[in-house]
C-alpha cells in the first residue's frame, strides 16, 4: 500500500457496531469504485471507509472529488479520489493500474459509474454521437476496468460487483417499475442506458463461464429507485411521463435512501451474502453470477438499524466541519425523524 497517496485523516468518532461483523475483509479490504463522489457510489464508499477499508474512487468533477476527500473524517480511513472519465479508455487503464499499485492489491471492484440518455438533452450531439458517447462510458469503460482488474482479482479471489437496473434484467420483482421501458418516453430518457446495461449483463454472464476467470466472484445489484443526483435530474429534465412516474414513486415512498442502499451493497460485497428476511440477517449465499435485487425487507431492516443507532444516542459522526456532507446527511435524517 502506498501511504503517501491516501487521504489520511484526523480521527473522527466512530459509531459502535451493533450489527454482526459480516465483512470478510473488515479493516483491510481494498476497494475500487468507479464514480464515488455522489449517489450510490458515494454511499458505498462511505460504508467501506466507515468500516476501515482502503478505497479508491474516481469521478470527473474535481471540486466534488475534493469535497468528498474533505468529508471523510473517520479514524484510520483511507481514501484516494482521482479525476478520471471512465469513458476515456487510456485514462481508465492508467487509473486502475495505479489504484491497484496504491492499494497494494485489490479485493473488490464496484462498477458503478454510468451515464444516462437524459443527460444529453441540452447537448448538440446527434443521436448517433450520443449513442457512441454512452457506449464508451457504460460499456467500454466497464470492460476496460474488468480487464485491468482481472489478474489481481484472481490472486485475491476478489469480487466484481455491477450496479445495474431493473430494466437491464428481466427478473425484478419488488423494484418493478411503473415505467414501460419500451415506451417512447422511456426510450428517449433511458433507451441507450438500458441497452448498455443489458450488454454488460451478457458480458458478465460470459465472463464467469470462462475458465480463465475462475476464482473471481461476480454479482450484479438492482438497487431500485434511489434518491441520487441522477434520479433528481431525471425528474427535472425527463419527459413528462417519466418525470411523473418518478414523482409518483417518491410520493409512494418507493424512492430509496442512497445511504441505506450503499450500505446494503457494501455489506453484500464484503460478505457475499444477501439478506434473509426470515432471520433478519445477511446469511443467504449469493451465487456467482447472480443478480440480486435489493428487497424492501432489507431496506426496512437497515432503516431500523439506523434508527436504533440514533435512539441509543450513538451519533455516527461528530466532527469539526459542521457543513460536511456527512454531518448534513445526519441532521437531515434526524430532522425527518423529528428527533
Ligand atoms: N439512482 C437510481 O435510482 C438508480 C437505479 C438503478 C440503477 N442505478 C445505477 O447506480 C449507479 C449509480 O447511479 P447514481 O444514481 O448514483 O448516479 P449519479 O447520482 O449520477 O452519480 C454518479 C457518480 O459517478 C460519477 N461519474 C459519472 N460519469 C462518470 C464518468 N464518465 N467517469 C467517472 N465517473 C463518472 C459521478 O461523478 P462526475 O459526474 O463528477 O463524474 C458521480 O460520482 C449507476 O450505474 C446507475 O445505473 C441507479
Amino acid at each position: 500500500m502506498n501511504p503517501e497517496k491516501f487521504n489520511m485523516i484526523a480521527p473522527g468518532i466512530l459509531p459502535e457496531e451493533h450489527e454482526v461483523p459480516i465483512t470478510n475483509f473488515e479493516r483491510e479490504g481494498r476497494i475500487l469504485i468507479t464514480g464515488g463522489t455522489e449517489g450510490i457510489g458515494r454511499a458505498i464508499a462511505d460504508e467501506f471507509l466507515r468500516r476501515h477499508n482502503a478505497v479508491v474512487i474516481c469521478a470527473r468533477n474535481q471540486e466534488k472529488l475534493d469535497s468528498t476527500k474533505r468529508d471523510y473524517v473517520y479514524g484510520n480511513s483511507r481514501l484516494i479520489a482521482e479525476k478520471v472519465d471512465i469513458g476515456d479508455r487510456n485514462m481508465t487503464k492508467t487509473f486502475v493500474q495505479g489504484a491497484i499499485e496504491d492499494l497494494g492489491g485489490l479485493d473488490a471492484v464496484i462498477l458503478n459509474a454510468a451515464t444516462f440518455d437524459f443527460k444529453y438533452k441540452s447537448s448538440d450531439l446527434s443521436e448517433d454521437e450520443i449513442r457512441k458517447e454512452m457506449f464508451k462510458v457504460n460499456e467500454v469503460g466497464n470492460v476496460v476496468v474488468i480487464r485491468e482488474v482481472r489478474r489481481e482479482l484472481k490472486e485475491t479471489n476478489g469480487a466484481i460487483v455491477f450496479i445495474t437496473t431493473r430494466f437491464g434484467v428481466p427478473q425484478a420483482k419488488e423494484t418493478v417499475s411503473v415505467i414501460d421501458s419500451e415506451s417512447a418516453s422511456a426510450q428517449e430518457d433511458i433507451g441507450n442506458y438500458i441497452k448498455n446495461k443489458k450488454r454488460i449483463h451478457e458480458y458478465l454472464k460470459d465472463f464467469i463461464m470462462d475458465i480463465k476467470n475462475e476464482g473471481i466472484f461476480v454479482f450484479s445489484v438492482i438497487p431500485g429507485t434511489v434518491d441520487t443526483p441522477a434520479n433528481r435530474e431525471m425528474i427535472a429534465v425527463g419527459t413528462p411521463e417519466i418525470s411523473a412516474s418518478k414523482l409518483k414513486e417518491r410520493e409512494e415512498g418507493r424512492e430509496r435512501d442512497s445511504a441505506l442502499v450503499g450500505r446494503i451493497i457494501a455489506k453484500m460485497t464484503a460478505s457475499r451474502k444477501k439478506f434473509n428476511p426470515e432471520g433478519q440477517h445477511y446469511n443467504l449465499d449469493i451465487e456467482n453470477g447472480e443478480v440480486v435485487e435489493i428487497s424492501n425487507a432489507v431496506v426496512e431492516f437497515e432503516k431500523n438499524q439506523t434508527k436504533r443507532h440514533i435512539l441509543v444516542g450513538d451519533v455516527p459522526y461528530v466532527g469539526p466541519d459542521e457543513g460536511s456532507l456527512i454531518a448534513r446527511k445526519w441532521s437531515h435524517i434526524l430532522e425527518q425523524m423529528k428527533l
